[in-house]
């Protein structure tokens, strides 16, 4: 069976710019839509036609290699041209702005925009502006949608489902934005979402989001089914936010000790790049309970199901701007 058998529920969304907008239905109609993207990819043929004739262009303004080269792969595999930007190789360092690019881009009729920038709020002004699809690929410390889907579909081919499940994110929570689109993504499917980091990492008010706090890891992995990792975003950090690196590899390192205290079968994750031996233990990434590269693949297939289903043909039979 190809992915195009049997018609699937019509995703109500232009743009995808974060987790927050979207309800828990919109949510399973992409996994669902993913978990077919996942057998194309595992075909030897692997280019379909669904996005034949279309642009895609990858606007990155912050360096990026995995999640720039997944969305690459997955418009490919979807037959859309596609085009790199990134920010080294653009005016932007001769001053133009985001806006002055998105608009000179807009004018070249793309069908879909994937935008990472450092700004929070990046991907929602430039979906204001431009008259195709937008694509939130990272935008400062705010969302990171794509992230936080593969993560779920990842989850629930593994363990089948999500509602129940006790979830660990650990580590640099204050940096990231995959932490944050995971956290509303989770909740948002039933899950019981767990942040585990210390005070310094820990953004004030977390509790509002719906989470139970550990300063902790022994105490925050107890009994977890998922264990999910952040990188140190040590880019992001104008002061000392961690006495040294040796230091926090202890208290929160994930290393085999500490993941005792969650169930035999807890999966570990790690969006990467990974910092071995400061937030995880090289065993640990190689490890039978790791899941690091399963969630790689699984990114190809998340970001092909998110541009079919925006730039669906049955929503919008001309295509957007026409
Ligand atoms: C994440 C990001 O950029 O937010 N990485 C990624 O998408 N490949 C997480 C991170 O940088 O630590």
């Amino acid at each position: 069976m190809t992915h195009t058998d049997a018609p699937l529920p019509l995703f109500p969304h232009r743009h995808l710019l974060g987790i927050r907008d979207l309800s828990p239905p919109d949510i399973e109609i992409l996994l669902d839509r993913a978990d077919r993207a996942v057998s194309i990819s595992r075909q030897s043929e692997k280019k379909t036609s669904t996005l034949r004739g279309r642009t895609q262009i990858n606007l990155f303004f912050e360096s990026s290699t995995r999640t720039q080269s997944s969305f690459e792969l997955a418009g490919k595999r979807l037959g859309a041209d596609v085009m790199n930007m990134s920010v080294a190789s653009s005016s932007v360092k001769k001053g133009e702005t985001l806006i002055d690019t998105a608009m000179t881009l807009n004018a070249m009729r793309p069908d879909i925009l994937i935008i990472r920038h450092q700004s929070a709020g990046a991907a929602a002004l430039l979906a204001q502006k431009v008259g195709c699809s937008v694509v939130n690929a990272g935008d400062g410390t705010h969302e990171h949608p794509t992230q936080a889907l593969l993560d779920a579909l990842t989850i629930r081919r593994a363990k089948g489902r999500i509602g129940g499940l006790t979830v660990a994110i650990c580590g640099d929570i204050l940096h990231s934005r995959v932490a944050r689109s995971n956290i509303i993504l989770l909740n948002a499917l039933g899950a019981q979402v767990r942040v585990v980091a210390p005070s310094t990492l820990m953004p004030s008010g977390i509790e509002q989001m719906s989470v139970n706090v550990f300063r902790n890891m022994e105490e925050g992995l107890k009994g977890a089914d998922v264990v999910m990792m952040l990188r140190l975003q040590r880019e992001r950090m104008a002061g000392s936010f961690v006495p040294s690196v040796r230091e926090y590899f202890r208290y929160f390192g994930l290393d085999a000790e500490k993941l005792k205290a969650a169930k035999e079968d807890a999966l570990v994750m790690h969006p990467g790049p990974m910092n071995r031996g400061v937030e995880i233990a090289s065993e640990i990434a190689d490890g039978p309970q790791s899941v690091i590269q399963e969630q790689v693949e699984m990114g190809v297939a998340v970001r092909m199901a998110v541009m079919e289903a925006l730039l669906d043909p049955r929503r919008n039979p001309e295509g957007p701007g026409a």
